[in-house]
């Protein structure tokens, strides 16, 4: 890849990692200006841009999208977005796409140990160390996911990525990330998440040696906060823990290059200038982050689990009522205090697909082979629950109430097949022995009198 030739840097207004700022709320219609007095009063679109800047709206769904739904931002920048050389196409390397026909799919329990990061002399940033795992659904049509796993040890600094695909939901597990985006600067670690929708340009700059972690690709709709139904007007996550960045800038000259994912394919264009040289923006289709941590977890207080949707933090849904394109769950510390119940989760069969990952710690339904970095899948009708070495002890534990305490599980659960990359079934972090955790479970029924 071309050096950046950086002849400009001395007037980059971006904020280093101690200057971030965030604006809070989920979809919330946010304004923002680097400098003062660029936003237009009372329009959108100025005959002149103040300080010679040019006006663009970003859509980030159709423009008679309902209101509630409707996402859109508008940017005062240098220079407009369409000014690059064409786009060639370039080697995906392990980034895979709907729709997912490589190999068949089993309907085996899947799981694996984590992916490890590359060595140092394998320079590898954040887009050529997308390893996709799974996937479903069609980029042509805007439904299903693509999962994958970031490990990276080098930060993006002459390239931009943009996902015209999707929108792509980051679950930091190891290292944290600086975002560079279009409207703004993120920073999201282990135990935060950050999402940075469709069409917006950013970079990714590492602030630790190596970093890893999940992403769901949302080729749905936009991720939003589920209904609380009976629940109330606040708890699961509430908005206004999550955080948009304040406008901020690159004014940069080089040889840089701009990525994007466009129809399942990669391709990059030379551009002269770094994309994210907006100075101020409005709208409500902004990159956000979240911290874990703020989750207000609702839960049995009398008995039996609950369904694993009362853990959800974000959704994508489709056309049928109830039944996401995703949910994004997650299983994090929290008391365990049910009376005459089975605590970890139960044995089950799911209609919807689940591909689960672990942040930190342990996850209650398993003993041992789970481990953080690494990830199950259970599709469509696949059996699976607690191991026999859980059964055993939770079938006995006195239900006294219990911390769990050192834990972050996810799931992104969806309505189609996840179906496994061929990378993922002939990777040697396929745990093969992964059936045996269940084989113990054995026959204890006794006939009455027999
Ligand atoms: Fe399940």
């Amino acid at each position: 890849m071309a050096k950046a030739r950086v002849v400009a840097s001395a007037k980059t207004k971006m904020p280093g990692k101690a200057e971030l700022r965030y604006q809070s709320g989920f979809g919330n219609e946010f304004a923002s200006e680097a400098v003062e007095g660029v936003l237009p009063r009372g329009q959108n679109s100025p005959q002149k841009v103040a300080h010679g800047l040019y006006a663009e709206q970003l859509s980030g769904t159709a423009f008679t999208a309902p209101r509630t739904v409707n996402r859109r931002t508008w940017l005062y920048r240098m220079r407009p977005s369409v000014a690059h050389k064409p786009f060639e196409p370039i080697s995906p390397k392990m980034l895979r796409s709907a729709p997912f026909d490589e190999v068949p799919t089993p309907p085996n329990q899947l799981r694996w140990t984590p992916i490890p990061i590359p060595s140092p002399s394998q320079r590898t940033d954040f887009v050529d160390g997308l390893i996709t795992m799974a996937g479903n659904g069609n980029t042509h049509t805007h439904s299903g996911v693509a999962i994958h796993i970031y490990v990276a040890n080098a930060s993006m600094t002459d390239r931009f990525f943009y996902n015209a695909d999707g929108e792509m939901l980051i679950v930091p597990q190891m290292g944290r990330l600086l975002l560079r985006t279009e409207m703004g600067v993120l920073e999201a670690g282990p135990g935060e998440i950050a999402v940075i929708q469709r069409g917006i340009r950013f970079r990714v700059e590492l602030l630790e040696k190596e970093a890893r972690g999940y992403i769901c690709e949302n080729y749905g709709a936009l991720l939003r906060l589920p209904d609380l139904g009976p629940i109330g007007a606040n708890g699961l996550a509430n908005p206004r823990d999550f955080l948009s960045p304040v406008a901020a800038f690159e004014d940069r000259e080089g040889d840089f290059r701009i990525v994007t994912k466009f129809q399942g394919r990669l391709w990059a264009a030379a551009i002269d200038h770094s994309p994210l040289n907006v100075i101020a923006w409005h709208g409500n289709y902004v990159p956000y982050k979240y911290d874990l941590a703020n989750f207000n977890c609702i839960n049995t207080v009398s008995f039996d689990h609950p369904d694993p949707s009362i853990y959800t933090v974000l959704t994508s849904p489709s056309e049928i009522p109830g039944t996401a394109n995703v949910d994004f769950a997650i299983f994090p510390p929290r008391w365990m205090v049910s009376e005459h119940t089975f605590r970890p989760p139960w044995f089950h069969r799911n209609f919807m697909n689940e591909f689960m990952g672990l942040i930190r710690g342990e996850y209650d339904a398993k003993a041992e082979g789970f481990v953080p970095g690494g990830a199950s899948l259970h599709n469509c009708m696949a059996g699976h629950g607690p191991d026999a070495e859980t059964f055993e002890k939770a079938s006995k534990a006195e239900l006294k109430p219990v911390y769990l305490g050192d834990t972050m599980a996810f799931m992104f659960e969806t309505r189609f097949v996840c179906q496994p990359t061929k990378f993922a079934l002939e990777t040697s972090q396929l745990d093969h022995q992964y059936f045996e955790c269940w084989q113990g479970l054995r026959k204890k029924f006794k006939r009455p009198g027999g």
